[in-house]
């Protein structure tokens, strides 16, 4: 099978080595893909955000037959929808399987934080109460927000790059920070609708299910490390490393997720025609011992996918394939046991100003129980160099956090870029669990 994989992040590497490893994976194409991807197949440098006429004229050209989507900006801009389309005009390639991924309109669960409240609503999905406010009613927002218990959250409704989420623990503060969003346009469009919702307290985890809109099957789970700085402090950023399996999503814990919120959010999708054939990545948080959602995305997560895919035991083609034919039911996940930390080596300053383009050595090392996945980077003049503020995820196994971290920790000695920074405590809290 011809597969093209979009995206260019440390997911991507995780799902291109896994996907080659499948008899099933003939040619793997990924877009744009870094140094890392071009070493599990070919590197296309395709627009992925929005302009899918290039796209799809690639997939006519090399007879691609899935296309597997990793970041939600293509999927929110409806790269379902215009495949299914173009699909049904004029055929692709003999074996045309499909793209894994939701419809535009289900790819809002992710898009809009207001359509997925309302659709947790509609299913009895626990979840923070909530209300959402715009220009129209501005004042009757204040007034919500000036009467809330604190801390209290504002959400921008749209996407923002992972920065539209505020807490604030003053009235004042979430007044000024509303008025910024409806007013001031501080996340453009994407905050010209806020959710203003309680604050639960609690620890976080996020869960992958994989879906064909009726049927699912639950991936490893997994718990990200979102803080710049050791011990959880300092700002958010894209994930500085990831665990998998959480300790605290112990059976009991699961079943409660499985019962009031993966099969109610799957038949909400069946029963009301959603379109939605990939992987949902639901936030979950876990107050008091019971579960809420935090939000849904559309997508994997990453770094999470660098410790969920290595320890998935499927055959992820066939996995996909099962995804696109709506036979999910007849698939059983198998997992590798054992305990998998990744941790990430970002540019120094990130997430603020960093430079890029620094020369990566030591990357040559191994050891049989640890993989290093590429985020930002890329080759130049035959050298890979830095070029994002995550650049690389150091994935490896061990039979519990402890042991695991140490090997990432131990390659990452060995490797070397300008100001390179990691942090040295990622699963803390699971150091003693086996
Ligand atoms: P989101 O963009 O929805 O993932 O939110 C980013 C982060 O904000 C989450 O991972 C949580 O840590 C935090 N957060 C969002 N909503 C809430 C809430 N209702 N209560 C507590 N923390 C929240
Ligand atoms: N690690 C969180 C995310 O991918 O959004």
């Amino acid at each position: 099978m011809n597969i093209l994989l979009l995206g260019s992040g440390g997911r991507e590497h995780a799902l291109s080595w896994k996907l080659k490893q499948s008899p099933l994976c003939e040619k793997l194409y990924i877009a744009p893909g870094n140094a890392g991807t071009s070493e599990c197949g070919v590197n296309i440098p395709l627009r992925i955000d929005g302009d899918f006429e290039a796209m799809e004229q690639f997939c006519r050209d090399h007879a691609v037959q899935l296309i597997i989507v990793g970041p939600e900006d293509p999927l929110v801009k409806g790269v379902y929808d215009y495949f299914e389309e173009a699909h049904a005009k004029n055929p692709f390639a003999e074996g045309w399987v499909g793209v894994i991924g939701p419809s535009k309109y289900a790819a809002q669960l992710e898009g809009s934080k207001s359509f997925a409240k309302a659709f947790m609503e509609r299913h009895n999905i626990p979840t923070a109460s909530y209300k959402e406010f715009t220009d129209v009613n501005f004042d009757e927002g204040r007034e919500y927000l000036m009467n809330h218990a604190l801390p209290v959250v504002l959400k921008a409704d749209g996407l923002a790059a992972g920065k539209g989420v505020i807490i604030c623990n003053n009235h004042l503060e979430a007044v000024a920070e509303f008025d910024m969003m409806i007013h001031q346009h501080k996340f453009g469009d994407a905050g010209k609708r806020v959710v203003i919702e309680q604050f639960l307290n609690g620890i976080e985890m996020s869960l992958f299910v994989l879906t064909d809109g009726k049927n699912y099957c639950i991936l490893p789970e997994a718990k990200d490390y979102k803080r710049i700085g050791e011990g959880d402090t300092g700002l958010n950023t894209g994930g500085m490393g990831a665990v998998s399996p959480v300790p605290f999503a112990d059976d009991v814990f699961m079943t409660k997720v499985e019962e009031r919120i993966v099969k109610p959010t799957i038949n909400g999708f069946h029963s009301e025609g959603m379109v939605y054939k990939g992987f949902v990545f639901i936030g979950l948080i876990k107050v008091d011992n019971e579960p809420y959602v935090i939000e849904y995305n559309c997508r994997m997560g990453d770094p999470e996918t660098e410790v969920v895919i290595p320890r998935l035991q499927n055959d992820l083609v066939e996995l996909m394939v099962a995804t696109a034919k709506a036979e999910i039911d007849t698939v059983t996940i198998e997992q590798d046991p054992r305990f998998a930390v990744t941790v990430v080596a970002v540019s120094g300053g990130y997430p603020g100003d960093y430079i890029k383009g620094y020369e990566i050595t030591g990357l040559d090392q191994s050891n049989t129980d640890s993989i290093i996945f590429h985020a930002g980077t890329k080759t130049e003049n035959e050298a890979v160099v830095s070029n994002g503020g995550r650049v690389l995820a150091v994935t490896s196994f061990g039979n519990n956090a402890s042991d695991a971290v140490a090997k990432s920790k131990g390659l990452l000695e060995g490797i070397r870029f300008m100001k390179m920074y990691y942090r040295n405590d990622i699963g803390y809290e699971f150091a003693e669990t086996n």
